[in-house]
């Protein structure tokens, strides 16, 4: 009996000793927390490449963006959040509106990235940028008839158009460029045009609307560039069949030019790894994973060394909206009740 008591401690302290090991080792680990809006497959396999390289681990809390920004304001000073990461200028905008990131300097980062793609004191930093344009069937649409995001409201579309829920930012921002080149009124005569145009009740995401063009629901959708870029080197055949039945036009070319928008990074006010976000924004920065960026999940790389994905560079070079894009952020709740207003789902 004394003996088994004896083994008893000795067998508690050993584990002891073992949960105190557990802890230092704890302490000792780096890591970075990122709050992220994102959803690719090229993401984690950077994360682990940065993982690989510096020794800190990434751990990554998803969510939607507006949910992140509501995070960190709840969290406040307690929040564990070091980058928030978004798809779109408008919620980073929005984050340095609430006082929620803090500016970095960084000469690796203003040498990758152009001044007009991030915040002129440091608050967010864009990665990449991707475009919003019309997939259109090769099969039933002339890209002559195509002009502008504006002419897809004309009668002459009616029942063809297919586009996503108007509770997506990229749509949202689409349509607060389109309140700042053409007026308030003139965008809800537009979200109404397109609602009388729409093929089907909004439904899936942009590749869904790429595969109901394919699959002849309608003749025209309005999709991110690089979703056309995943599905067309995707594994799978059918992926591949709805993408390439679908041709690119990027609107607005004579005007102000295609709608663009940047996915970026900004650090968090109360970063407690602010030393590891910086690594990780500079790392992201760097040609080695632009070029995964580009080439993996077909965005446009910021870093002018980086050169376009071959898949991408096929549809031509465009003149891109040069509107500042944090003006898409303080007209976003204006394009949200245009939407409401025009019964765009
Ligand atoms: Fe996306």
């Amino acid at each position: 009996m004394f003996k088994n008591i004896i083994k008893t401690t000795a067998f508690a302290a050993t584990l002891f000793m073992m949960a105190c090991g557990g802890n230092s080792t704890q302490e000792q680990e780096q890591v970075v927390n990122l709050y992220s809006h994102r959803h690719y497959e090229a993401d984690q396999k950077l994360f682990e490449e940065f993982t690989k390289e510096t020794g800190i681990k990434v751990n990554v809390v998803n969510a939607s963006a507006d949910e992140l920004i509501q995070k960190l304001e709840l969290e406040g000073e307690n929040s564990p959040a070091d980058v928030l990461f978004t798809v779109d200028a408008g919620r980073l905008h929005r984050a340095e509106v609430k006082g929620l990131l803090q500016p970095i300097t960084s000469d690796v980062l203003n040498e990758n990235i152009p001044a007009n793609l991030r915040h002129p004191e440091g608050l967010w930093f864009g990665l990449t940028y991707r475009a919003r344009v019309i997939a259109y069937s090769k099969e039933r649409v002339d890209p002559a008839d195509l002009s502008t995001y504006e002419d897809l409201a004309n009668e002459r579309w009616k029942g063809k158009v297919l586009v996503r829920s108007s509770e997506n930012v990229y749509n949202q921002s689409l349509l607060a460029s389109i309140i700042a080149a053409d007026g308030a009124e003139a965008a809800t005569a537009w979200a109404e045009g397109m609602v009388a145009n729409m093929a089907r009740a909004p439904k899936g995401g942009d590749r869904d609307q790429v595969k109901a063009v394919a699959g002849g629901e309608g003749d025209i959708a309005i999709t991110n560039t690089y979703y056309v870029g995943i599905m067309l080197n995707d594994s799978n055949e059918e992926e591949r069949k709805a993408a390439e039945a679908v041709g690119i036009f990027f609107p607005n070319q004579n005007d102000r030019g295609t709608h663009i928008n940047i996915s970026g990074v900004g650090v968090a006010k109360y970063a407690p790894n602010k030393e590891n976000a910086i690594k990780l924004i500079e790392f992201l920065s760097q040609e080695k994973a632009q070029k995964v960026l580009a080439e993996e999940n077909y965005e446009y790389p910021v870093n002018a060394k980086v050169s376009i994905s071959e898949t991408i560079a096929a549809w031509g070079d465009f003149k891109k909206d040069s509107i500042n894009l944090a003006k898409l952020g303080e007209l976003n709740s204006e394009a949200v009740v245009t939407f409401d207003k025009a019964g765009w789902k």
